[in-house]
């Protein structure tokens, strides 16, 4: 049987990805009550990173610990991909020790690679092109506070990234709606938007560079940093191009006041958004950040068929 992989949402159908969102949704009750079903014990998570997380590392570590099992962790030159050994090797030995492996790099084609060497499943902990444990955690926060998710809409104010990508494919997969309000210059790509209507003919998504007319009808109004992590040197020329971008009071009075405010975190509170709307009454940002563990539990627990 070939190995179930998550490189990108594109790797799931739709319905496997309700199906994932139900467990863990089912995990997160469980687990409020009190519940750490022991679905994994005795499984290693191993996690090869080569740059800094906070959420991603830690929800996935947590998450196999509280199913009974353990995680190891190591940056991808430890691991020898910086040259010690062939890529195919590190994936072939590292996945005969491992249940499951998570990767954060900066070239999104390297853990596209290591999958297809790998004989345990592979997760896209973010690289450059995808972040789909993120989309995924925002599509069970949304199904929490807006209930369906068809027919929502979502406006990502900023970079057409590694984020906003996968919320774009997420939305498609949903049936919601997906704007992108996005400086000239920082759009998504055309390759990008062909896959995307390739896989999905219908989806819903556009791009506008006018932020207060992008959130007019938005029943989320999302950001993420101007600058990605690799991005740093050009983080001067990114803060003035996107500086009417970001997501303050004046921009959330041009959305419904039923809009939620999210986040993937980390904020750089004061370029992309202001402390006051990260700490409004309509910001889940916080909620988000945990429901990162909690979808975890249930992606693991899913791809393992436990
Ligand atoms: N949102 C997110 O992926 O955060 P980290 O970079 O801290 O993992
Ligand atoms: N777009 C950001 C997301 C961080 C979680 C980055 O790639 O740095």
């Amino acid at each position: 049987m070939k190995t179930q992989h998550l490189t990108s949402l594109y790797d799931l159908t739709p319905a496997q990805l309700t199906d994932l969102l139900d467990r863990a949704t089912a995990l997160k009750s469980l687990f409020k009550k009190g519940e750490r079903p022991q679905l994994l014990q005795g499984h290693v998570l191993a996690q090869l990173f080569e740059k800094p997380s906070l959420r991603t590392r830690n929800s996935f570590e947590s998450a196999m610990i509280h199913l009974g099992g353990g995680g190891i962790f190591l940056t991808t030159a430890e691991a020898g991909l910086n040259g010690r050994e062939s890529l195919a090797d590190v994936a072939r030995v590292l996945s005969s020790f491992s249940d499951i492996i998570t990767m954060r790099t900066f070239s999104h084609q390297l853990i596209i690679d290591f999958s297809g060497h790998s004989s345990c499943p592979v997760i896209n902990g973010l690289s450059d092109e995808r972040h789909p444990c993120q989309a995924l955690t925002d599509l069970l926060t949304i199904r929490e506070v807006c209930g369906e998710l068809k027919g929502r809409h979502l406006v990502f104010v900023g970079d057409g990234n590694n984020v906003s990508m996968s919320l774009a494919i997420a939305c498609a997969m949903t049936g919601m709606k997906m704007t992108l309000a996005v400086p000239k210059g920082f759009e998504y790509g055309p390759e990008f938007l062909e896959e995307l209507t390739r896989r999905y003919p219908g989806h819903q998504t556009q791009q506008l560079h006018d932020p207060r007319k992008a959130v007019a009808t938005a029943d989320i109004v999302y950001t993420d940093v101007w600058a990605s992590m690799g991005q740093e040197d050009d983080a001067d020329r990114r803060k003035s191009a996107f500086a009417e971008f970001q997501v303050n009071e004046a921009l959330m009075k041009c959305a419904p006041k039923s809009a939620f405010f999210m986040h993937d975190l980390p904020a750089k509170r004061g370029l992309e958004v202001t402390d006051d709307v990260m700490e409004c009454s309509q910001s889940i940002v916080f909620q988000q950040a945990e429901n990162r563990m909690h979808l975890a539990r249930g992606l693991f627990a899913w791809l393992l068929g436990k």
